[in-house]
């Protein structure tokens, strides 16, 4: 499993917590792979500013064992084609992630280059939106009973 967070998300925590909560990057990351340990799944978390590097990491995803992507691409949601034909190349199901309800935002916000190739799309609920989208991430991954 892997979790990619976009650009500024490395400032949560004193990123406009009134919008983004008052949890810090790490403490999302360390939840989610306590989470991932007690299911016996192996989780790896990758953050970055730039989208050539987001871009990279998702197409190492495409090799290296990764079988499920937990993303938040940030402010890249409305702007990466790149990020959107990454995804579509490593052709790995991916559940998208915002912390906000981008809905409720500006109109800028509002369109996702990304949702219509999402498994699934969680917004507004804050930080607990990576750990439902880590559980139903969980629940695909499980061999069929
Ligand atoms: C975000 C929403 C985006 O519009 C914004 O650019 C972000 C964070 C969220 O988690 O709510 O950086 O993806």
């Amino acid at each position: 499993m892997l979790v990619v967070h976009g650009p500024n998300l490395n400032l949560l925590g004193t990123r406009e917590p009134e919008v983004y909560g008052r949890q810090t990057l790490a403490d999302i990351d360390e939840r989610l792979a306590r989470l991932a340990q007690q299911a016996g799944v192996a989780l790896s978390s990758f953050q970055s500013n730039h989208e050539g590097a987001l871009v990279d990491r998702i197409q190492a995803a495409g090799h290296d064992g990764t079988r499920f992507i937990v993303i938040n691409p940030a402010a890249y949601t409305h702007t990466s084609v790149a990020l959107r034909d990454a995804l579509a190349g490593v052709a790995l199901p991916f559940i998208e992630v915002h912390l906000s309800n981008i809905h409720r935002r500006e109109p800028f916000r509002h369109h996702s280059y990304l949702s219509d190739q999402a498994v699934g799309v969680i917004c507004g609920l804050g930080a607990q939106g990576y750990e439902l989208a880590l559980q139903a991430a969980l629940v695909r991954l499980a061999p069929a009973a």
